[in-house]
C-alpha cells in the first residue's frame, strides 16, 4: 500500500519531483561528506588522549579530564561511523557485495556473546532459540549490524537481571527474527518515531549508555534492503518485542 507521501509525490509535476529528489541528494551527499572529513582528525584526537592517558598516574589532577575527552572522541567516532553506514545504506542501491545465504543461527551466537559482554555486571538473562537450517539470503555485515542494534537496546533497556530471549524461526512461508525483553518499555506515542534519525525517548538515557539515536535507522534501512517489515510491540514497565519478518524468497531451509 502507498503512504500518503507517495501518493502524494505522484502526483506533483515531474519537474518538482526532480527538484526534491536532488535536494535529498544534496542532503545525503554532505552528511556523508561531512562525516568522511571528520573521521581523520577524530581518529588523530583519540590517539594522542590515549597515549596521554597511558603517560599519567591514575590520581593525576589531569587524569580526569583527559579521560573524559577520550570518551567523549570515542563517541563522536562512533557517531560519524553510525553516519557513514546510514549514508551508504541510503543511498547505496546494493551492496557491492552480491547477497549471500547467510548462517543467521551462526550469526546470532557471535551477537549474543558480545550482548552478555555489553550487559557485563548487570547481569541479564539472555537466551537464544535459533533454527540452523534457516537461512538468509542478504549481506552478512547489514545483517550484523541489524541484529545487534537490537539485541544491545534491549540491554540498554532493560534493568539488571532482566529476561532478554532472543529467536530465529520459520513460519507460514516466513522467517522471524524476535527479541523480547522484560525492559522499561516504549510508550504507544513514540513508537512511530523510533526509526527515525536521533530520535529517543529519553536522550539523557541513551547517551549515558553510550547510543547515538541512530541503531534503530539504521535497522530499518538493512530491513528495507532485505525486503523485511519492522514490528514493535512494547508496555510501559512490563517490556518490548521487536520482530523483524522476511518473505519467502529470501529463505532458504536446509533438509
Ligand atoms: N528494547 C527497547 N526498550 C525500550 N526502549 C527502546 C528499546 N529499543 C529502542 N528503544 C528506544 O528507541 C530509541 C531509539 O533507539 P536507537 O535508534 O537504537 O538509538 P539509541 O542509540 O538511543 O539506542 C532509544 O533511544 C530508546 O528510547
Ligand atoms: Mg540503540
Amino acid at each position: 500500500m502507498k503512504t500518503n507521501i507517495e501518493a502524494l509525490i505522484e502526483s506533483l509535476p515531474d519537474s518538482i519531483v526532480q527538484h526534491i529528489q536532488h535536494l535529498e541528494r544534496i542532503r545525503q551527499d554532505f552528511v556523508a561528506n561531512v562525516s568522511h572529513e571528520l573521521r581523520t582528525p577524530l581518529t588523530v584526537m583519540h590517539g594522542y588522549l590515549e597515549l596521554l592517558l597511558s603517560q599519567l598516574e591514575i590520581n593525576h589532577p589531569w587524569h580526569k579530564i583527559f579521560l573524559q575527552m577520550q570518551q567523549q572522541t570515542a563517541r563522536m567516532e562512533n557517531l560519524v561511523e553510525n553516519l557513514l553506514l546510514l549514508s551508504r545504506l541510503e543511498t547505496e542501491v546494493q551492496t557491492k557485495i552480491a547477497p549471500q545465504p547467510v548462517a543467521i543461527a551462526k550469526l546470532l551466537s557471535i551477537i549474543i556473546k558480545e550482548a552478555e559482554q555489553l550487559s557485563g555486571e548487570a547481569r541479564h538473562v539472555i537466551s537464544l532459540e535459533a533454527d540452523n537450517n534457516l537461512t538468509l539470503h542478504g549481506t552478512e555485515q547489514e545483517l550484523h549490524s541489524l541484529f545487534s542494534n537490537i539485541i544491545f537496546n534491549a540491554v540498554k533497556y532493560t534493568p539488571a537481571r532482566g529476561n532478554i530471549q532472543v529467536q530465529w524461526c520459520y513460519e507460514n512461508n516466513k522467517a522471524y527474527f524476535v527479541v523480547k525483553d522484560t525492559g522499561i518499555g516504549i510508550a504507544a506515542k513514540h513508537l512511530p518515531r523510533i526509526t527515525e534519525r536521533f530520535y529517543r525517548v529519553d536522550k539523557a538515557r541513551s547517551r549515558a549508555s553510550g547510543g547515538t539515536g541512530l541503531g534503530l535507522a539504521i535497522a530499518k534501512h538493512v530491513l528495507i534492503r532485505h525486503n523485511g517489515k519492522l514490528s514493535v510491540d512494547s508496555q510501559v514497565s512490563k517490556g518490548t518485542t521487536f520482530t523483524c519478518i522476511f518473505p519467502k524468497k529470501r529463505i532458504f531451509i536446509a533438509k
